[in-house]
């Protein structure tokens, strides 16, 4: 199938071009093997569930498409996994339908082929919450995605600059929609601060989504036709590192985990330091261009594996893995540091 040049398809070629530099921060947290789980991998229990949300594996495919001809294609074998596997799947952004109501099409196909499945809408932090209503509406949504990337716009040549007023946008939002709302970056991690901030407007579920995987900046500048903007490809925060920062400041929120999160161990990591779900993106995007039927046994063996983590680890709930003995190392053990995290 041809691909019509513009930017939803860019985006997703573009992740898959350069996933194989990604580079995990989860390397700097280590488990500590303790010899007796004293426990049976049949006692372990993947479910999560935060906010009325019911998910049967801590994991889900996060936002990436829909917008164009061959994305609405690409949406349909991530749906069609989804199903399968029965994980809940976001949708990309919906401002290309808002925009263009002929390819509402590509965002609806994930619904029409998982009707009963957990399904997010996802709209830029410059939308308001009519906007909001909208997409749920459009996609019947269960929880609505409200992505925040400011680097990626500045770097983006026809992106936007203008960006105040974000954080009164959620605060809308989130009082006035009927489902719950996740607040989410794309790959260039959270502070503490901002954490707090996102709290104080009352976001219960936030996607601290940080570096390690697939980056904006270097996407956007690959796009550049003009000057490139190189210094931006290291800006933000690791995965391991917002996690962290989360761990230091959130108290009314559930934190997801995402950003170069790409196997079970990564996964279980990011649990035992504080998160709740995981959010795979690029990972998913790679096996559902490659061979849908694969992925779908791939998703199933990594539901294994993660019980075998976590019976080795002693822990047969999520919850239980807050109390796993880690070692924080290296870049990430010095950031904490820095910012005084114990
Ligand atoms: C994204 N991401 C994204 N996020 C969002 O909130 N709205 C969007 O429309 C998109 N679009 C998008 C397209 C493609 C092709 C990719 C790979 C990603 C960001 C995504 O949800 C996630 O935050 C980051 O990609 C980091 O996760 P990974 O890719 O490292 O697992």
């Amino acid at each position: 199938m041809s691909k019509p040049n513009n930017r939803k398809n860019e985006h997703v070629s573009l992740s898959e071009k350069f996933y194989p530099q990604q580079v995990s921060s989860f390397k700097d947290i280590r488990f500590v093997h303790q010899s007796f789980p004293e426990m049976d991998v049949r006692d372990v229990d993947l479910s999560v569930s935060v906010e009325g949300l019911n998910f049967s594996v801590p994991f889900f495919i996060n936002a990436m498409t829909g917008g164009s001809e061959w994305t609405g294609k690409v949406n349909e074998k991530l749906a069609v996994i989804a199903r399968e596997t029965g994980l809940a799947m976001a949708t990309g952004s919906v401002s290309a339908a808002l925009k263009d109501p002929s390819q509402e099409e590509t965002f609806k196909v994930v619904r029409r082929t998982n009707p009963n499945g957990l399904i997010f809408a996802n709209l830029g932090a410059g939308h308001g919450l009519e906007n909001a209503k909208r997409v749920v509406d459009l996609l019947e949504a269960d929880a609505f995605q409200i992505h925040i990337n400011a680097p990626q716009e500045v770097v983006m040549p026809e992106g936007d600059r203008e960006f105040r007023g974000w954080l009164t946008n959620i605060e809308s939002i989130v009082n006035g929609l009927s489902v719950p709302v996740i607040a989410k970056e794309v790959g260039f991690g959270m502070s503490r601060e901002t954490i707090r901030q996102l709290e104080s407007v009352g976001v219960k579920l936030i996607d601290v989504s940080g570096q390690g995987g697939t980056n904006f900046a270097q996407i956007e500048n690959f796009r550049r036709k003009d000057f490139k903007l190189d210094d931006f490809e290291e800006w933000g925060q690791t995965t391991a590192v917002s996690l962290l920062e989360a761990g230091d400041s959130a108290v009314n929120s559930h934190i997801i985990a995402s950003g170069g999160i790409r196997r079970p161990m990564e996964m279980v990591k990011a649990l035992s330091i504080g998160a709740s779900l995981n959010g795979l993106s690029s990972q998913f995007m790679h096996m559902a261009l490659d061979d849908v039927d694969q992925a779908i046994d791939t998703i199933n063996q990594w539901k294994v594996e993660l019980t075998h983590i976590m019976t080795l680890l002693g822990a047969r709930t999520i919850e239980d893995l807050r109390r796993t003995d880690i070692i924080i190392t290296g870049e990430t053990a010095e950031w904490c540091s820095a910012r005084k995290i114990s």
